[in-house]
Parts: structure tokens; sequence; C-alpha cells
């Protein structure tokens, strides 16, 4: 191989290249691996010995040459594509782009930051609790000593081996927190993620979210826990519902309630109240002395009511979701709905 006349023909054909095909053609023809250049390289051996240096010299620089040509000619290819494609027709540069990907809240975000608008234009505070919680705040505090049988009820992640550490069952925690941070009176609601050691199906998860809700002042009664909860419900679903109370027992609350509203979705029954024209709300009732006791408030002086909002199920409701697993299963299919 005659490296200057090697080179001189490659730059001809290269710069003759119109397009990116052509060009990879000449390229090939002198760098593939059957190409000119390769070919020279491999008889190099053959060569007697005092040629060899300079012929390996010549193919190797005649080799770094052309791939730079070949690049230069790319990268002209490439401007006269893109000059060419902004002057020519059917390119309109006042075209929008393509629509970008926006994500959404979640729909338990959502569901979180109306209420909490909602309850700080009532006064509320809004607080926050650890999720890994001591057992005298997520039980002992809230009238559950170790041997109650409420404890069943409440399946729990225990943290370390004497459970001393819980992840928390409920939001309740918070409200033995709150009585040790603020001077009553006070209002606070504390949004949350609750986890329970639960067979998971429809209606169950390992990991919930609740929005425990206090109030504490002087003479707090069942009509003030109504007329707050009636508040919420016009909130929620922007019109009146009737609202009745059965009895619950809550260990922390005396007396104790589940809070059912007048089924939003129908006249005479539906699938989502079970044909009752009722569905279950939250459980409520008035603060317990012991509880303000052991969050160091005086229950001879004061009084509270409070509620236990389910997030999950509120969302549920509010969007029609039917399996409570679609909330933490991560499917795009289903959070692109919101
Ligand atoms: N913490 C209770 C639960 O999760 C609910 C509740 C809250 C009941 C406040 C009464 C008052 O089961």
């Amino acid at each position: 191989m005659n490296p200057e006349a090697t080179l001189e023909e490659a730059r001809d054909q290269i710069d003759s290249c119109a397009d990116h095909a052509a060009l990879k053609e000449v390229e090939r023809h002198y760098l593939g691996r059957k190409g000119v250049v390769a070919a020279a390289l491999a008889g190099i051996g053959a060569l007697p010995p005092e040629q060899r240096k300079q012929a390996g010299q010549g193919a190797n620089r005649v080799k770094q040459a052309i791939q730079e040509l070949v690049d230069a000619r790319a990268e002209v290819l490439d401007a006269a594509a893109l000059e060419s494609e902004r002057s020519g027709a059917g390119f309109d540069p006042s075209l929008p782009p393509a629509r970008l990907e926006t994500g959404s809240l979640h729909p338990i975000t959502q569901v979180t930051r109306e209420l909490e608008d909602l309850f700080l234009s009532m006064g509320y505070a809004v607080l926050d609790g650890p999720e890994v919680e001591l057992d005298h705040y997520n039980f002992e505090a809230l009238n559950i000593p170790k041997d109650h049988p409420a404890r069943d009820s409440h399946d729990t992640f225990f943290c370390d081996d004497d459970g001393g550490l819980v992840m928390r069952t409920h939001t309740s925690p918070v409200q033995v927190r709150a009585m040790e941070q603020l001077e009553p009176p006070f209002r606070v609601i504390a949004p949350g993620r609750c986890f329970r050691q639960e067979t998971t199906d429809a209606s169950h998860d390992h990991t919930f979210y609740q929005m425990e809700g206090m109030v504490v002042g002087r003479d707090i009664s069942v009509g003030h826990l109504i007329g707050a909860m009636r508040t919420l419900l016009r909130g929620i679903f922007e019109r009146d519902l009737d609202v009745r109370l059965r009895p619950g027992y809550f260990p922390f609350v005396e007396p104790g309630f589940e809070l059912d509203a007048r089924c939003p979705f129908c006249e005479d029954g539906c699938s989502v109240c079970k044909r009752t024209t009722w569905i279950e709300l939250l459980p409520c009732g008035l603060v317990h002395p012991n509880v303000l006791s052991a969050g160091g408030i005086d229950p001879e002086k004061w009084s509270g009511f409070a509620f236990g909002l389910g997030l999950s199920r509120l969302a549920m409701l509010r969007y029609g979701i039917d399996d409570v697993r679609h909330l933490f299963g991560g499917d795009l299919r289903f959070l692109e709905q919101f």
C-alpha cells in the first residue's frame, strides 16, 4: 500500500459522500475489518524485516488520517441536514414541543391536603408524629395497659425485643404528644402513616393513612363533636349529610362512638353503603380523663373530643377505589387516573 496515494484516493471519495450511508460505505472500505488498511497491516509480516517498521507506521498514519476525514465529513453532513430542515418546507418552528409527562399528586396526598386546608380554616394546627413510636405513646398513655384486651385488635409490628418500640398502629399517639407540647385550649389534626401486621385483602393493608383530630377546651361536649364532624362532612362531600352515632369502644375515649353519615352516593341503598344508606365514617368520642392526665392536663378543668379519620378509606370512597392495595401498588395505570 502506498500511503500517500491511498490517503489521496480516500480523501476524494470521502469528500464526495452526500449522505451518512455513503460515508459508512467508504469508511468500511478503508477501515473495516477486511478493509484496505487492515489488509496492509496483515501483509506486514511478509515484508523483509527492515521494511516492516516503516510500513506499519505508514499504515497506522493512513488509518488515523482517514478516520479524521470521515468524522469531519460526518459533521458537515449533520450540519447540512439541520440547515435544510430549518429552511426547508414542512418545518414549523412555532409548533409546541412534544407533550411533556407530568406527574400528579397521589390520591391520599390530595385528600390529606384538602382536609388540612379545611381544618386550618377552622383554627386547627397540623401536627406530625413519629411513625416508629414508643409503646408508651401508642398504648400506655392512651389507657391501653400491657394486659388490655384492646391490644388484640392492634396486630403490631414490634421493633425491638422487649416491645418498647413499635410501628404506630394509629395516629392517636399524637394526641398525647400534642397535650405534652401545647397549652389548652387547642385544636389539632395529625395526618400520617400507620402500620398493622394484617393479612392484606381488598379492605386491609399493613400500611394505611389516618388523620387524628383532637380538641381540648372548657366543657367540651358531644354536641361540639357532632358539630365539628358535620362541618368536616360538608367539607368532604360539599353538602350537608345527616349523621348518627353508635356506641363504639376505644379505651382512650369515654363515651366512644362510631359516627355514620348518610350515604352520599344514593337515596335508597347502593353497593358503597351495602344497601344500608349509611356509611361508617369514623370512630370518635370524648377524651378519657386518664388520657388527659397522661398528657399532663387536669381532667377536672379541661375536657376534649378526639376522632380518627381513615384517610385511605376516605380516598377510596371519594374516588370509587375498590381495593385498598391499589393505593400503594405503584401501578402507573392506577396512579395516572388522578
Ligand atoms: N385510634 C383509633 C383506631 O385507629 C381510632 C380513634 C381515634 C377512635 C380517636 C376514637 C378517637 O382504631
